[in-house]
């Protein structure tokens, strides 16, 4: 890691607090019924360990690819599924998993794929949320940290596939990578 330096953004005690909250309202807003969380790959897959951990009910979990980004820091535009579910959606109450919201064009087409499965609700938890960036309308029903317009690697986020590791959420500078506009 020597290339591009890291500055800690959200400490790795933050995002723990943070998250515990989040189990615990997310858990009173679903007293009953089937919870599906559906972890979008790979990303929001420390997340998701943590999320479902700090949940007091029961839930299922499932996994999804999703490639929209290609190795550089900005959106193409373009959603393909990499990997599906292998569990049905019907009747469930879905919560979508993801790591962070830029532009929206993800979890915009997510939502819409989903919804054709017939689940009882769907909603979307992300650890993060870039707001300035929306391309695509989405509503995020739980967001864990707004975060201003400054690309973040760490806690399973990654700059071209590295980084993912690190316990915190740190900025990336001087990588020596311009950050392109978005398509
Ligand atoms: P969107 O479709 O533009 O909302 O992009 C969502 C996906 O882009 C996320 O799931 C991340 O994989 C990736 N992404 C967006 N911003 C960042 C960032 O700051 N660091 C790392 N990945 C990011
Ligand atoms: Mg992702």
């Amino acid at each position: 890691m020597t290339d591009g330096k890291l500055r800690v953004l959200i400490p790795s005690e933050k995002i723990q607090a943070r998250i515990r909250e989040l189990g615990e309202q997310i858990s009173r807003d679903y007293p009953n019924g089937n919870l599906t969380m559906i972890c979008i790959l790979k990303g929001a897959s420390f997340f998701m360990a943590d999320l479902a951990r700090a949940m007091t009910r029961d839930v299922f979990i499932d996994f999804m690819g999703i490639s929209s980004y290609g190795k550089g820091k900005s959106t193409s535009g373009e959603v393909r599924v990499t990997k599906d579910l292998d569990i049905s959606l019907e009747g469930a109450d879905v919560l979508i998993v993801e790591d962070i919201v830029d532009s929206g064009v993800t979890l915009n087409y997510l939502m819409h794929l989903l919804d054709q499965r017939r689940p009882r609700s769907i909603r979307i938890a992300a650890l993060l949320d870039k707001p300035d960036r929306r391309l695509r309308p989405v509503h995020v029903n739980y967001v864990g940290f707004q975060i201003p317009d400054e690309f973040v690697v760490g806690y399973g986020l990654d700059y071209a596939e590295r980084y993912r590791n690190l316990d915190s959420i740190c900025v990336l500078e001087d990588s020596g990578v311009a950050v392109a506009a978005p398509a």
